[in-house]
């Protein structure tokens, strides 16, 4: 139930940034050439990892739910120890996102047809990424902290939104950049 919740809440917040790019961006560049495939593929390829990895906490969050459910929600310290794989994926997959943002905002730093707007939205999303996992962390090694839990969960909705938004300006920028 919460993996659905947080999936139909991800495509409003998704539909939401595309109607205010639209608006702000009016005319459709759909059958212009990609200039810079790498970095178009790899904005889309770190939307789904994203998404996925979303996805992944929203699983360790059901498990955390029936784990402090039956321990009448008493010795936090114990709940991170009795999750599953679930949990183990969830963190490790944690640094391949990490790498790919990275190889993302070096790629947008190199290329000369992106705009200072759309670089320093890759060096946020990095940040917030480092930022997202930190949280991880102070949850799962100190006791998870009541006040963790919904900070966690509102950094991934942050990092998903700035991410989809600098995808759209990466492939605007891309196509509308004119090469003579
Ligand atoms: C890119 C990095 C990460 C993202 C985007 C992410 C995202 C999420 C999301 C969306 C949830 C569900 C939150 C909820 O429904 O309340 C979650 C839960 C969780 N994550 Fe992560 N996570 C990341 C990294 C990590 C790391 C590195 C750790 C631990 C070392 C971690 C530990 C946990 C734990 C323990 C939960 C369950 C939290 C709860 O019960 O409220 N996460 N994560």
């Amino acid at each position: 139930m919460i993996t659905i919740h947080m999936i139909i809440a991800l495509l409003i917040v998704l539909l939401l940034i595309y109607i205010n790019f639209r608006i702000r961006m009016p005319i459709d560049y759909k059958s212009a050439a990609i200039q810079n495939k790498t970095l178009v593929y790899l904005s889309i390829l770190c939307l789904v990892t994203l998404a996925v990895q979303i996805v992944l906490g929203t699983q360790v969050r059901e498990s955390i739910d029936m784990i402090s459910a039956s321990l009448d929600y008493n010795f936090r310290n114990s709940w991170v120890n009795q999750l599953g794989l679930d949990f183990y994926i969830h963190r490790s997959f944690s640094l391949l996102i990490l790498a790919l943002h990275i190889w993302l905002l070096v790629v947008v730093l190199r290329n000369n047809h992106q705009s200072s707007r759309v670089k320093a939205m890759g060096k946020y999303v990095v940040l917030l990424i480092v930022l997202e996992i930190f949280t991880g962390i102070i949850m799962a090694y100190f006791g998870m902290p009541p006040f963790m839990q919904p900070i966690h969960l509102l950094l991934s909705t942050v990092i998903f939104g700035a991410l989809y938004y600098m995808s759209l300006l990466i492939k605007n920028e891309d196509k509308t950049y004119a090469p003579s």
